[in-house]
């Protein structure tokens, strides 16, 4: 696990930013790099991105539109999928995470249609759905490279403590903390519903390549929790440390709880130019 810390959240929305136009740029065909092929899936795919929602990518997404429109990085040849989607909001409800990719990300780049999958939290068959998801990932090859916050309860995608560390796509209860911590979005706390589908920490582990930001002191004591404490379903986000490729990606303030925090920065500091995240 490679632990970053940044001055300000806009280095880490840079920094992550980055390994995304490194994997978008790499493109079709590319050959393996890091941890794993590129776009393993079917005979002319390209890279596959894992999306997060929640306010802690937003940054990140800005900059790639921004990238997008300025810069040319096109991500015509991308495939994204979502961690997660509640259940039994209206089709039209501006808080389906699908909309709400669509809104901050997908709407503003040049994605094929179609490109963008999540969970179908109006699914009349939720085992189905569920089973289909993890079957649609695969075929894609599996995520390259997926980007991930944490809870505020040590929840990556929807998985609350008390998920089982090899999970798939499933059904999930959200905890009375995270229906509390989403209420900003909804006009009433009461709105924000009870169930949702999440990948799995099993389907999250087989992504290639994790990316974790975290940034403002209320994230730091989790993040500490995840990334120096134990292994446990109690912190859902400590199933990273299980994992072969993963940056957690910090500004200061997220930081501000870590014992090696020195280490860490020596360690990036010192870093090959060449090796990326
Ligand atoms: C939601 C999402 C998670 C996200 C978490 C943290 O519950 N399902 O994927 O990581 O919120 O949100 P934020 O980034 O707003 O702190």
């Amino acid at each position: 696990m490679e632990v970053v810390i940044l001055p300000d959240p806009e280095s880490v929305a840079r920094l992550a930013a980055d390994a995304v136009e490194r994997l978008v740029r790499r493109g079709v065909g590319a050959g393996p790099e890091g941890s794993g092929p590129v776009g393993a899936g079917p005979v002319g795919a390209g890279p596959v991105l894992g999306l997060a929602t929640g306010s802690s990518p937003l940054a990140t997404y800005a900059e790639l539109r921004r990238r997008h429109r300025t810069e040319g990085l096109s991500f015509a040849h991308v495939r994204a999928f979502l961690l997660d989607e509640y259940v039994g909001l209206p089709a039209d409800h501006p808080q389906r995470y699908a909309a709400v990719i669509e809104r901050e990300l997908a709407a503003h780049l040049d994605l094929s249609p179609g490109a963008v999958r999540g969970p179908d939290g109006a699914a009349a068959d939720v085992p189905a759905e569920c089973a289909a998801y993890e079957a649609a990932i695969e075929e894609a090859g599996g995520v390259d490279l997926q980007l991930l916050g944490i809870g505020s309860d040590g929840h990556l995608g929807f998985n609350e403590p008390g998920s089982s560390l090899s999970s798939l796509t499933r059904i999930k209860t959200l905890t009375a903390v995270t229906r509390a911590d989403n209420a900003r979005f909804f006009a009433h706390a009461d709105e924000v519903p009870r169930h949702v589908i999440t990948q799995g920490l099993g389907t999250i582990r087989r992504a290639r390549h994790l990316v974790l930001l975290a940034t403002g002191a209320s994230k730091a004591a989790i993040v500490a929790d995840a990334v120096e404490g134990p292994v446990t379903a109690s912190c859902p986000a400590s199933v990273l440390q299980l994992h072969p490729h993963v940056s957690v990606l910090l500004d200061e303030a997220a930081a501000a709880d870590l014992t090696r925090a020195n280490y860490y920065r020596e360690v990036y500091t010192g870093k090959p130019a060449w090796q990326g995240l």
